[in-house]
């Protein structure tokens, strides 16, 4: 069958590692790379390190208004759509390249089948929120990696081909894993195992608002300990226009590839977070997560104790890092994001529709 992947964002390329290779072994896919992310450790970067299939078409519509950039990727990949008539476009998550690439595909009626299906977080304000919602109701295939994606969806009167198939992510890092252990960090990143925390902030509400990014940074000075921070551009240009300054005890880095950043992960005694795949990883190695949001798709972890929300408070987030030193860890659940398999069968489900 021809399918037509559009993807555009950093996760979305960490996404597509595992699932273009199990839908390469018995379908033709292609590559549309949209250019939401185009700084060469934003992209470039994991097609070289995990072998992602190069993209057939690349868009480059760069960084834009909401409006702006999604309309763009609108016209641009219908183009493509109409020039490669696919069985079906398979797009992956919750940013803009997924909104631009369903809508792109329900206007011609070509089937869409969304992986990472069924995320709510229950907040309109979130851009991802829009872009999820709309790609489920747009979807003919609605692959979720939990139960509770699952539910979500029937809540919206979705039932109908929705399969559980557990997490990408997942696939990517239990694939992955080895080659990352099999690597050294950068000399300036060594540090001994559970020596520091690791850091990421990128989330539009914590960083386009100045009194939540503030208290993160606050949060940071109050924490006992290095904090390495690998940062977003786009933290990196709202800590200039807002003009907060770091404290001492943060190691501010450039985004680092995949597998350095999954080692950082694994040697972290802790991980501070609002980004949704960090989360999942921070509990596939075992390493307690504070997530500095004020809700989470990724409820799981949160219910068994290996995940605090704390929202942007300085307070709180300083006292969800002292909770976890004070006291043991809850026991640990395997298989809350599925058992590595979720690409096999994100394409077996795919090889069922064909005509
Ligand atoms: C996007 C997604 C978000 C996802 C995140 C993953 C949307 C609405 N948001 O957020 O869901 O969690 O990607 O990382 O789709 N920039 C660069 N170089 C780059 C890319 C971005 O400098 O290669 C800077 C630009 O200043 C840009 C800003 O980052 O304006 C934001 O980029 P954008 O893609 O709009 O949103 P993200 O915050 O990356
Ligand atoms: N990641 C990375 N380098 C970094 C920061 C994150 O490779 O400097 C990886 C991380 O391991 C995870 C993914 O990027 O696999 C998460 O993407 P991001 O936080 O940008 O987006 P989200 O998951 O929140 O949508």
């Amino acid at each position: 069958m021809k399918i037509i992947t559009v993807l555009g964002a950093r996760p979305q390329f960490i996404k597509a590692a595992p699932l273009s290779a199990a839908l390469r072994k018995n379908h033709d896919e292609k590559i549309v790379h949209t250019g939401q992310h185009y700084d060469y450790q934003m992209s470039d970067v994991f097609f070289e390190e995990l072998g992602i299939p190069k993209p057939e078409y690349f868009l480059g519509v760069g960084s834009k208004q909401h409006g702006a950039q999604t309309g763009e990727m609108l016209t641009k990949v219908e183009e493509v759509l109409l020039k490669e008539k696919p069985d079906w476009v398979l797009v992956y998550g919750d940013t803009n390249s997924t909104l631009a690439g369903a809508l792109a595909a329900a206007k011609l009626h070509i089937p869409i089948a969304h992986v990472e299906a069924g995320l709510r977080s229950y907040n309109r304000q979130m851009p991802e929120e829009i872009n999820r919602v709309l790609t489920d109701h747009l979807s003919a295939l609605l692959f979720c990696p939990t139960d509770r994606a699952v539910e979500n969806l029937a809540l919206e009167g979705l039932t109908e081909g929705v399969v559980r198939t557990g997490d990408v992510m997942a696939d990517a890092l239990y694939y992955h894993a080895r080659r990352a252990e099999d690597r050294q960090l950068g000399e300036n990143l060594r540090y001994p195992e559970k020596s520091y925390l690791l850091a990421t902030v990128h989330r539009a509400e914590n960083t386009d608002n100045p009194e939540r990014l503030q208290g993160i940074v606050e949060a940071f000075a109050r924490i006992k300990g290095q904090i390495i921070l690998p940062l977003h551009p786009r933290t990196k240009k709202l800590l200039q226009d807002h003009n907060i300054s770091l404290p001492e005890n943060v190691k501010l880095i450039e985004p680092v590839g995949y597998l350095e950043m999954v080692l950082l992960e694994k040697g972290a005694e802790l991980i501070l977070t609002d980004s949704g795949g960090v989360q999942k990883e921070a509990y596939l190695w075992r390493v307690p997560c504070v997530t500095m949001r004020d809700e989470t798709e990724w409820v799981e972890t949160v219910q068994i104790g290996w995940n605090t929300l704390t929202g942007a408070s300085a307070a709180k987030i300083a006292a969800a890092v002292a909770g976890y030193r004070q006291n043991p860890l809850p026991p640990y659940q395997e298989n809350l994001y599925g058992n590595g398999r979720a690409s096999e069968e994100i394409a077996a489900a795919l090889e069922k529709q064909r005509r």
